[in-house]
């Protein structure tokens, strides 16, 4: 089960973290920042605080993507709006990359910077289908984006002034592929996790995304847990409270988790690949891989 490791702004004073806090995160432990470690204007904060997205199909979060500087579902805003949300959202990207630069030093060199979020929704009761629920326990996997083996790591904030926001997490990624991995949810086939069809679709010019047999076990067990009502109910659970103004970071492809309630928060993904981990036996492929090959040796 995860633990929480606090980080206070002494601990920052010294600077010389090394492999420190890597280690903690993949040990499946959160890191919690009980302050905002970099500038966020109050201007910027009550700005974001104003947005309602009321008009909002699915009532989806707003995402930034750094790459190519733009916002997508974001709406009911005036050109002026648009162009100030783009900045905010441009700004906390750049200050979270730039604090885990130093803070997770030996990543920093070889992750990507994937897409920040701001979630303007109250989290407990939201209307969303199952499998896109947040407050349901599941480990990390995007339908559109596979990961091809590479880490998710989560920056969050949250920016709410009054109210916290509150996690459950459960087992790790490592005791629930080996309670449900080659029973409920299959290994996949291939000899190798990573052995993708993309040339396969490419030849055929198909225009899907290829997913990685890694990636098709993922999704598969995040939908199975979330979708699970007896594992939701009956797993071991610990409670967390993130108060107003506090980060935290997680590896969520490995620490399972839900969000039960909180409305505004902000979010940076970064996809770290398993060759920059400390202990690279920790990432969820090698994990997988582990337990697949033993149930062919056992069997
Ligand atoms: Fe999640």
């Amino acid at each position: 089960m995860a633990k929480l490791i606090t980080i206070e702004k002494t601990d920052l004073a010294d600077g010389n973290f090394q492999d420190r806090y890597c280690k903690q995160l993949e040990a499946g432990n959160i890191l919690y920042l009980p302050f905002l470690p970099f500038n966020f204007s109050e201007d910027d904060l009550q700005f974001l605080l104003a947005q309602r997205q009321t008009g909002a199909k699915n009532r989806k979060n707003i995402a930034y993507k750094p790459k190519t500087n733009t916002i997508t579902n974001a709406v009911e805003l005036n050109e002026e709006n648009s162009r100030r949300l783009l900045g905010i959202m441009q700004r906390y990207s750049q200050s979270v990359s730039q604090f885990l630069s130093e803070l997770l030093e030996p990543y920093a060199s070889k992750w990507r910077l994937d897409y920040a979020s701001f979630r303007p929704f109250q989290e407990k009761g939201r209307q969303l289908r199952v499998r896109a629920r947040n407050d349901l326990l599941h480990v990390d996997s995007f339908p559109t984006r596979p990961m091809n083996g590479n880490r998710i790591m989560r920056f969050f904030t949250n920016i709410n002034p009054t109210e916290s926001r509150f996690w459950i997490t459960s087992d790790p990624l490592e005791v629930l592929a080996a309670r449900f991995g080659g029973k409920e949810v299959p290994f996949p086939k291939n000899h190798s996790l990573l052995r993708s069809l993309a040339a396969l679709g490419q030849k055929v010019g198909l225009p899907i995304t290829p997913r990685s047999p890694y990636d098709v076990f993922m999704l598969n067990l995040h939908n199975f847990l979330k979708e699970n009502q007896d594992f939701q109910a009956t797993c071991n659970k610990d409670y967390w409270e993130f108060p107003p103004m506090s980060c935290w970071i997680v590896f969520t492809d490995q620490v399972s988790h839900a969000a039960t309630a909180g409305q505004y928060a902000l979010e940076q993904t970064i996809l770290v690949p398993p060759s920059a981990l400390v202990n690279p036996e920790t990432a969820p492929i090698s994990v997988i891989e582990n337990l697949k090959q033993k149930m062919v040796v056992e069997t």
